[in-house]
């Protein structure tokens, strides 16, 4: 019986250099809405690892891998990370991180055109001891024409009333995640991206 010639499908992306910053992920080929991309893999560690292992770095270096699952758990693409690390953030995305049974993946929310970065809000959270800049440090360079200007979550509008500020949180589930800084020397704060 005669063979049916096996045809190889175009792989869904390529990692190649971005316009945005550094290298970016990029649709080789028509991705539905819908269509989930890739799973955020990396060493998954606790919130204390996770500052532990940055600690020591700059404050105004704004690059991370570091991806908030849920108050216990950061998944560090750094480390045995995959593709997913190289996609860059946007504010005007064609993507979304999603949460599911603790781990994450990257999902088309529309149908995206061969040739496209791609990219989802990384919504990096924001903390009440942030540095006056910290907009400057995570400015963001995506280039759309609603960009506002930093991968940070849009800065909450300040209330007329006086309120309580909450305790911190270990971040927002499904995340993107500040790195890790030292406050003062005083002992480390986790920072973490949010979505
Ligand atoms: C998960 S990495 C994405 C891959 C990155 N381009 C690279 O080559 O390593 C996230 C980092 O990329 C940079 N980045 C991603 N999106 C960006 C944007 N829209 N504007 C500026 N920098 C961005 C920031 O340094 C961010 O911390
Ligand atoms: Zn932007």
């Amino acid at each position: 019986m005669k063979k049916t010639p096996h045809r190889r499908r175009t792989p869904m992306f390529e990692v190649r250099h971005s316009r945005i910053h550094g290298f970016g992920v990029f649709a080789l080929r028509r991705i539905r809405k819908g269509t989930t991309i890739i799973e955020y893999l990396g060493d998954r560690v606790s919130h204390e690892q996770a500052d532990a292992r940055y600690e020591d770095k700059d404050p105004n270096d704004n690059h991370t891998f570091l991806f908030t699952v849920d108050s216990k758990t950061v998944i560090d693409g750094g480390v045995d990370g995959n593709e997913a690390r190289y996609i860059n953030h946007g504010c005007d995305p064609n993507c979304e991180s999603t949460t599911l049974n603790k781990r994450i993946f990257i999902e088309a929310i529309r149908t995206i055109q061969p040739g496209e970065e791609l990219s989802y809000d990384y919504q990096i959270q924001r903390d009440s001891d942030d540095a006056p800049n910290v907009d400057e440090v995570f400015a963001c360079r995506c280039g759309a024409e609603k960009c506002r200007g930093s991968m940070l979550e849009a800065a909450k509008k300040p209330r007329k009333a006086a309120r309580r500020t909450p305790s911190r949180t270990a971040g927002k589930k499904g995340a993107s995640r500040k790195r890790s800084k030292r406050r003062d020397g005083a002992g480390k704060r986790s920072q973490r991206r949010g979505r």
